[in-house]
């Protein structure tokens, strides 16, 4: 197939391309910045100039497509994912595509959308599913790329209340499951949850990845009321709009559903948040 991915440059929409590449798939990135791209993806895929927003960009990007996926991230501007699936969905209809995924979250439902970030995410499913193109939604729950980015400087951070347990994911077994959920016709018209094998904490999964990538890392837990606190000082924009209002959030949630369906299609994820440490030391030790 040849597959229009939006958000290819992104953390998760990455592994994406790479995947749905060596699986003998032609891929198509729309991405603002196209020479980045076109730099980082180093003639691995197309990459072609445009904003999700501008419906001329998508349709000329669509061309030749038999299949569209989202992996979209407005950092703060959290109905961006609304405004462009249903862009996206609209004219992946006109153009006659046989398929249409996103990602999604393992907590999106109707009850959570008083978060902003689900809301949007809500919205953005509704508009795939009630496009008439067949479409796969991938629901996913916390991912082991997350936990890098809550290592700042010498310290791992917990933050808030994370009681919770998630069975976290590795972008590379996420990666597999989509691009063989898109050229699998059972796949269509299906909304999949898809989890890692254990579940753990965010603290567990934290303690393993500083044990084994961040040894120097001391495990802290900052209550809200300090990270509330600490996000009002200038330079902490980002921790301030997104990062404390995700993780408010997802100490109130939880996954929801089960996997066994997206398991039996597609083969369950394999790689504990262990074995995801481990290769990215021996990475960043060969590097
Ligand atoms: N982290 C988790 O554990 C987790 C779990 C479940 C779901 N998710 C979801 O996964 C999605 C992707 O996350 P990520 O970490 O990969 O995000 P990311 O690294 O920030 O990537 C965001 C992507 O969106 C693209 N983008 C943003 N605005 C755009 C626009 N106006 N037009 C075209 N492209 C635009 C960017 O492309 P360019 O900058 O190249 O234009 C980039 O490729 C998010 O919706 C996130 O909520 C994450």
């Amino acid at each position: 197939m040849k597959i229009l991915v939006i958000g290819g440059t992104g953390r998760l929409g990455e592994p994406v391309v790479r995947r749905l590449v060596a699986d003998g798939h032609e891929a198509r990135v729309l991405t603002r910045s196209r020479e980045i791209a076109a730099e980082r993806f180093g003639g691995l895929c197309e990459v072609v100039a445009g904003d999700v927003e501008d419906r001329a960009a998508v349709d000329r990007a669509l061309v030749g497509c038999d299949a569209v996926y989202l992996s979209l991230d407005g950092h703060g501007d959290w109905d961006l994912e609304r405004r462009g699936a249903e862009l996206v969905a609209a004219a992946a209809k006109e153009a006659g595509l046989e398929r249409i995924g996103t990602i999604s979250g393992a907590s999106v439902c109707e009850e959570n959308t008083w978060f902003p970030m689900t809301r949007a995410k809500f919205l953005a499913e509704r508009a795939i599913r009630e496009s008439g193109v067949p479409y796969t939604i991938f629901r996913c729950t916390m991912f082991m790329e997350l936990l890098p980015s809550l290592v700042r400087g010498d310290k791992a951070l917990v933050m808030g209340e994370q009681v919770h347990p998630w069975r976290f994911l590795a972008a590379a077994d996420y990666a597999r499951m989509v691009s063989k959920a898109l050229a699998l016709p059972a796949a269509a018209n299906r909304t999949l949850l898809i989890v890692g094998p254990e579940a753990l904490t965010m603290e567990q999964a934290l303690r393993t990845y500083r044990r084994l990538c961040a040894p120097d890392a001391e495990l802290r837990h900052v209550p809200f009321f300090v990270l509330r606190l600490l996000s009002l000082f200038p330079g902490r924009r980002e921790l301030r709009r997104v990062g404390l209002p995700i993780m408010r959030y997802f100490s109130k949630v939880h996954e929801i559903g089960s996997p066994d369906e997206a398991n039996d299609l597609l083969g369950a994820p394999t790689t504990t948040v262990d074995q995801w440490c481990r290769s990215r030391r021996a990475f960043a030790h060969a590097a």
